[in-house]
This record gives C-alpha cells, sequence and structure tokens, in this order.
C-alpha cells in the first residue's frame, strides 16, 4: 500500500507515527509546508519519505490523508484534483466539523473518489487513538485499507455519519476532557500532601487502572464504583461532594457545548 499524509501537525504526525510503528512496510509520502517536522519525523522513522510539495506525496498514492486545518483543506483538495480524478484515491479528511457533504462540495462534480470522514486523537501518538470513521463509495478494499491504518493508531469504529460529531467529541475532544479531570486530580493530591512527582504518577497509574478494569471485566463505571464504595465510608463521601459541585451535569453540559452546530 502506498499513501500519502498531507500536513504533518499535531494529527498528522500523530497518525504518522502509529502507522509507521505498527506498519513499517506502508510505503508513506508525508508532506507539510515548513520543513522542521518533516526532519523529525524522517529521524525517527528514515524509511518514510518527505516533502514540501503535496502533489509530489499524494502522486500514486492509493490512500490520501488529509490531515490539515479545516480552513487549509478547500486550497488542499484544489491542488490535488486532478491526481485524485486520474487515481480515484481513497480521501480522507481528518477535518473536524467538515462532513462527506463538504467534502463531495470541494471536490467538483466530475471527481468522485471514494470520500472518508476520519476522526482520530492524540492518542495515535501512542497506539492509543479512538477513532471514528464514515465514508462514501469506499469498496471493500477501500475500507480495509483505511481500517487497517487507523487500527495501527489504536482502535477503530465505523459509524454512520450522523454519529461522527457525538464520536469527535466524545473521543478527540475527550482527551483535553480527560486532561483537565487529571489535572484536578493532581491538584487535589499535591494540596492533600502528595509531592508533584508523585501526584503525577499516581493519577496516571490510578487512570490507566480504571481503564484497564472497565475493559477486562466490562463492568458498568457505576457497578466499578459500588465495588469501592462502603456504607457511611469515605469515597462515597468524597463523590457526593463533587456531584454537589456539580461532576456528573457539567461533564454532560461540555460535551453539548463542543457538539458542533447543524448547519
Ligand atoms: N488535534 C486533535 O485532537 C484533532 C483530532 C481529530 C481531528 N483533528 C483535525 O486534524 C486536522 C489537523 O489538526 P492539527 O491539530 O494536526 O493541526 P496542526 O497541528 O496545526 O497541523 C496542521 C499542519 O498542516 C500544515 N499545513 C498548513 N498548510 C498546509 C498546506 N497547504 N499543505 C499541507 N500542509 C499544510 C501545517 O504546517 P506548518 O508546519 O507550516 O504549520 C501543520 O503542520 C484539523 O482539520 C483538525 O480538525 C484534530
Amino acid at each position: 500500500m502506498k499513501i500519502a499524509i498531507i500536513g504533518a501537525g499535531n494529527m498528522g504526525g500523530a497518525v504518522t507515527t502509529g502507522i509507521a510503528s505498527v506498519l513499517p512496510e506502508v510505503k508513506m509520502t508525508v508532506s507539510n509546508p515548513s520543513e522542521g517536522k518533516l526532519k523529525k519525523l524522517s529521524e525517527k522513522f528514515p524509511w518514510i519519505a518527505t516533502t514540501t510539495s503535496n502533489t509530489e506525496a499524494a502522486d500514486g498514492a492509493s490512500v490520501i490523508i488529509l490531515a490539515v486545518k479545516p480552513w487549509i483543506l478547500p486550497g488542499v483538495v484544489d491542488e490535488l484534483h486532478d491526481i485524485m480524478q486520474r487515481d480515484m484515491p481513497a480521501v480522507v479528511s481528518m477535518a473536524g466539523g467538515i462532513g462527506l457533504d463538504d467534502l463531495e462540495d470541494m471536490m467538483g462534480s466530475e471527481c468522485r473518489p471514494a470520500l472518508f470522514c476520519v476522526i482520530p486523537n492524540t492518542a495515535a501518538l501512542t497506539g492509543e487513538s479512538m477513532t471514528f470513521m464514515t465514508h462514501r463509495r469506499g469498496s471493500a478494499k477501500q475500507v480495509a485499507d483505511v481500517t487497517k491504518l487507523f487500527d495501527a493508531c489504536g482502535k477503530v469504529s465505523l459509524v454512520e455519519e450522523r454519529m461522527v460529531n457525538a464520536g469527535m467529541v466524545t473521543a478527540s475532544c475527550g482527551i483535553a476532557f480527560a486532561m483537565r479531570y487529571m489535572r484536578a486530580m493532581e491538584q487535589g493530591a499535591v494540596e492533600l500532601g502528595l509531592r508533584p512527582g508523585e501526584a503525577r504518577k499516581a493519577v496516571i497509574q490510578t487512570i490507566k487502572g480504571a481503564a484497564a478494569l472497565l475493559e477486562a471485566t466490562g463492568a458498568h463505571p457505576e457497578d466499578a464504583i459500588d465495588a469501592v464504595t462502603t456504607a457511611g465510608g469515605l469515597t462515597i463521601r468524597g463523590l457526593n461532594a463533587m456531584e454537589s459541585g456539580g461532576f456528573s451535569a457539567s461533564v454532560v453540559a461540555g460535551m453539548r457545548a463542543a457538539m458542533p452546530k447543524k448547519k
């Protein structure tokens, strides 16, 4: 498989790292206007080709991953239009809030490659992304190829397009939401007397443990909470104080606020 990654920023860099770490056999060319990010990637993965030319990267690729900001996307699609029309690759947009119809409009009426909207998160860098994916006109092989690439970055859910934004809020914005919770835990731990380094280690390991427990047991979070909540004990006092501060309601309100508005 020969692929192109257009844009080597946070997401382009993370997805390149995820794919190169697990699938070194994939022939990959990464393009970016400035050379610093490309240099870092090729130092880490010397077998990857890099270029400042998007057309050079995309030429002959069966999958083109567009990892640029949403407002840059129309210009890049325009630049790659002839290659897409000629080669009919799987065109994968990672731009948040850009749907299949938006992509179709950018392509123009005569250019009809298979279109994918794929929303990974920054944990692709460590092979732990949660990626939501939807497509139009993808052949079985193209869907299998794109799934394989993002499987290398973590877990993939193929969903109907109407679910992509909910997935993006849960998993991509969700990384920031989880980080904010972890930051609050660290603040609390230091106030209670742990040194910052100990607090950091304890919070990371506790969150990893909580996620691993749910994954291994398939339990509902509330059942896992029950298992550590003694009647009249300390944990329930802590949980009730958090809820009286609006913890669960704030999380749900934050997720609702992050959802893109209907066009
Ligand atoms: N961050 C997330 O958690 C996340 C999650 C899911 C999806 N996304 C989506 O991923 C996309 C990229 O976001 P990001 O966070 O990776 O942004 P970013 O860090 O700013 O990276 C964008 C990259 O695109 C490069 N670029 C600019 N113009 C270009 C052009 N004409 N051709 C090729 N490359 C160009 C930039 O180059 P320079 O080095 O010159 O700046 C930069 O390296 C966005 O559409 C975003 O919605 C992000």
